[in-house]
C-alpha cells in the first residue's frame, strides 16, 4: 500500500511539474511567430475599385481603427474582452514609417489573408479575412492607398498589444494563422440574395463573429461551425460605459431571435443601433451606417436561413 501510494506521489509530482513547465514555456514564448510573406498581387486604381474599397473600409475597418480626428491611426479597443489583454489597433494610414504605409501592397494581402505581420507577428485579435474575395480585398487595398483625409499620414507608432497568460495559450494551441489561398476567392453576385447576404455576414462584415458563443470557440475558416452560430451570447464590452453586453440572437427565432423583426426595423438596428421597440442599443453593436439597402436585405434574406435557434439571450434592456 506505502508502496502504490509513493509511486502515485511521484506521478501526480511528475503532472504538476509538466503541467508548470508548459505554462513557463507559453509565458515566455508568448505568442508565436511566424515566417511573413510577399505575394505578387495587382491592386487596381480606377474610381470604381477605390469607391469599392473606401465603402468596404468604412464597413469593416474603421470601428477598430479609428483614431483622434477621425484618422484610421489606431486605438486602444476597450471593448474587446478582458482576456485578450491590452489591445490598441494599428496605425493604417499612409504613413511610410508607422502606417500601412510601411507595408507593400504583397505583404499587405498577405498580412489581411492571414494574420501574420510584416515582421513575424501574428495579429490574433484581428486575425484576417479568409473569405473576402479578391476583388473587395484588393479594393480596400487600393483604398488604403488613396489620398483620402482619413488615410493622411499619422506619424505616431501603435503601442504593442499586450496578450495575457490565456491568449498567449490560445495563440499557442488554438489560434492558427490562417493558410493563404491558393485559388482567386470571387463574391456571390449581389442579386443572389441569400448568398451574398452569407458572404456579408461570414467572411467580410463577421457579424458572427459578435453573434454566436464566444470568440474563443468561432471558427473563423467555417464559420457556421461556431459554436451557437448567429444564436448570441458572446459578451462584449461596451466603450461607453465598459458594461459587459451579450450579444442578441439573430436566428429566425420567433421569442429569442428576430423571427418577428421587419426588414425595416432591422435595417434601423444595424445601421443606427435603433432597438426593436423603442430605445438605443449598446454601443457594443457597431452602427453600420454606410451599409446599402441591397446588403441589408441580402443579410435579412440570409439570416432568415439559419436554424432558428432556441437560445434565450439575457441582454440588457
Ligand atoms: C476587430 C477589430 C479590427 C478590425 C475589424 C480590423 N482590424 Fe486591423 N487591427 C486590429 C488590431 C487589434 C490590430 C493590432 C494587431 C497587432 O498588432 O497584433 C490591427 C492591426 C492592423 C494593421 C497593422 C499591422 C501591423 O503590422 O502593425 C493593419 C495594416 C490593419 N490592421 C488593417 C486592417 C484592415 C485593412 C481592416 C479591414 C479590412 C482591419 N484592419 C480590420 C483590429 C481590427
Ligand atoms: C463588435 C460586435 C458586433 C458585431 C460585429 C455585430 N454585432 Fe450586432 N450586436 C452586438 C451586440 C453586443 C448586440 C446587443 C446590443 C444590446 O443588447 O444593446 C447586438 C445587437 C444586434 C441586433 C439587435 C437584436 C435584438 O434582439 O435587439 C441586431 C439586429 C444586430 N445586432 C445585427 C447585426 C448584424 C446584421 C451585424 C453584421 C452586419 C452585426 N450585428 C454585427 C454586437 C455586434
Amino acid at each position: 500500500m506505502k508502496k502504490v501510494l509513493r509511486v502515485l506521489g511521484f506521478l501526480i509530482l511528475a503532472i504538476v511539474l509538466l503541467i508548470a513547465a508548459g505554462a513557463a514555456f507559453i509565458h515566455f514564448r508568448g505568442v508565436p511567430s511566424y515566417e511573413p510573406r510577399e505575394v505578387q498581387v495587382n491592386i487596381p486604381t480606377d474610381s470604381t475599385s477605390l469607391a469599392r474599397g473606401e465603402h468596404l473600409a468604412t464597413l469593416i475597418c474603421a470601428d477598430c481603427h479609428r483614431g483622434e480626428g477621425n484618422k484610421l491611426s489606431g486605438k486602444q479597443m476597450v471593448d474587446v474582452p478582458d482576456f485578450f489583454g491590452y489591445v490598441h489597433s494599428g496605425n493604417i494610414t499612409r504613413d511610410k514609417k508607422y502606417g500601412a504605409g510601411r507595408y507593400t501592397d504583397g505583404e499587405l494581402i498577405h498580412f489581411l489573408r492571414t494574420g501574420i505581420k510584416r515582421d513575424g507577428g501574428y495579429s490574433y485579435v484581428m486575425t484576417g479575412f479568409p473569405h473576402l474575395s479578391d476583388e473587395d480585398l484588393f479594393s480596400i487595398v487600393a483604398y488604403l492607398r488613396s489620398d483620402a483625409p482619413q488615410l493622411d499620414p499619422v506619424s505616431k507608432p501603435s503601442p504593442p498589444c499586450r496578450p495575457t497568460f490565456f491568449t498567449k495559450f490560445l495563440a499557442n494551441v488554438v489560434f492558427k494563422p490562417f493558410p493563404y489561398p491558393e485559388k482567386t476567392i470571387l463574391a456571390p453576385p449581389i442579386t443572389d440574395k441569400v448568398a451574398y447576404g452569407r458572404y456579408l455576414v461570414n467572411g467580410g462584415v463577421d457579424c458572427y463573429a459578435c453573434h454566436s458563443a464566444s470568440f474563443t470557440t468561432n471558427n473563423p475558416l467555417e464559420p457556421e461551425k461556431s459554436a451557437g452560430y448567429l444564436a448570441g451570447g458572446n459578451i462584449l464590452i461596451d466603450p461607453t460605459d465598459l458594461r459587459e453586453i451579450t450579444s442578441a440572437n439573430l436566428t429566425p427565432h420567433p421569442v429569442h431571435g428576430i423571427g418577428k423583426w421587419t426588414e425595416a426595423e432591422f435595417a434601423e438596428a444595424v445601421r443606427y443601433g435603433k432597438r426593436r421597440g423603442g430605445g438605443s442599443l449598446s454601443a457594443a453593436m457597431p452602427k453600420f451606417t454606410v451599409m446599402t439597402d441591397e446588403e441589408i436585405s441580402a443579410i435579412y434574406a440570409f439570416l432568415k436561413t439559419v436554424p432558428a435557434t432556441d437560445h434565450a439571450v439575457d441582454r440588457v434592456k
